[in-house]
């Protein structure tokens, strides 16, 4: 069953700037952050991961009339100074940012915590949390005026989920940062969050072993009875996003049709 939203309106991000990092094609969480803060007005400027994700992007990013669209390879500092050279640029000032990326090296992925190798671990560790961090703080200038950072976790930093494994440990990082970096940027206007959505079939959860059996326990599990859609979360990040949102930071808000409250 899917849950058609309705559309945005009133244009509650009217006027908002707002970049996407995360989208690798149309079932990526980031593209539904996208589609729901294009929706609700913002002005969307996009990144993709490298020429061969680009084909795939780049159609995403005119629908949107994403502009600055630029490559990001998180771990190359050139072209992180690049993306917030053009936003200085062309936009002055930045409203939101949503950071929507992860991975994990394959072999720091499958099997035990207790057995991931040093390497694997310091690369998702790099990709998937401490880029969170490079990204708020070269965006803190940029939102003289106040912000919102949301970047994605996953249930699995509180709760031991099979086959989650390392990205467990990785996601309780990143969700710990989020409550430092709202506690440091709360006075400057600043509000950052995690959003903690329940299981969808994209690129990166392909990753996971057995993510199948993972879905279809919690479908069936659920309150909801159901999957989450894409949709679904980015409304929920556009309405963080929102003045409808001025008295929340440093939370982890769940999207995963209640799943976390069951034991
Ligand atoms: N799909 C799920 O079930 C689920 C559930 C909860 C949270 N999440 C989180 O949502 C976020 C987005 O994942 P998704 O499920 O939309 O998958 P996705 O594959 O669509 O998105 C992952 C993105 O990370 C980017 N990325 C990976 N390494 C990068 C690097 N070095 N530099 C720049 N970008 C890089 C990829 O290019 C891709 O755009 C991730 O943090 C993921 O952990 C996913």
């Amino acid at each position: 069953m899917t849950s058609p939203l309705p559309p945005a309106s009133p244009a509650f991000l009217t006027g908002r700037r707002a970049l996407i990092v995360g989208v690798a094609n149309e079932h990526s969480l980031a593209w539904g952050c996208a589609k729901a803060m294009h929706g609700a007005g913002a002005t969307i400027g996009m990144t993709y991961l490298n020429d061969k994700a680009r084909r795939f992007v780049e159609p995403l990013a005119q629908e949107v009339a994403a502009d600055p669209f630029l490559p990001l390879e998180v771990r190359d500092s050139a072209q992180v100074d690049a993306l917030f050279d053009a936003l200085r640029e062309r936009w002055g000032t930045l409203d939101v940012l949503v950071h929507s990326i992860a991975f994990a090296p394959r072999e720091a992925l499958v099997g035990r915590v207790a057995d991931c190798p040093r390497d694997g671990f310091l690369t998702a560790m790099e990709v998937s949390c401490w880029s969170l961090l490079d990204l708020v703080r070269r965006a803190e200038p940029l939102m003289p005026n106040g912000g919102t950072i949301i970047t994605m976790s996953y249930v699995g930093a509180v709760e031991v989920i099979r086959n989650y494994g390392i990205m467990g440990p990785v996601k309780a990082a990143l969700e710990s940062a989020v409550r430092y970096l709202a506690a440091e940027l709360g006075t400057k206007g600043i509000r950052v969050h995690a959003v903690s959505p329940g299981p969808l079939a994209t690129r990166a959860a392909s990753g996971i072993p057995d993510f199948d059996k993972l879905m279809a326990d919690v479908t069936h599990r659920a309150p909801v009875q159901r999957a989450v859609t894409i949709d679904e979360v980015g409304a929920a990040c556009a309405f963080l996003a929102s003045d409808y949102a001025t008295a929340m930071t440093g939370e982890t808000l769940y999207i995963d049709g209640g799943f976390h409250i069951l034991g």
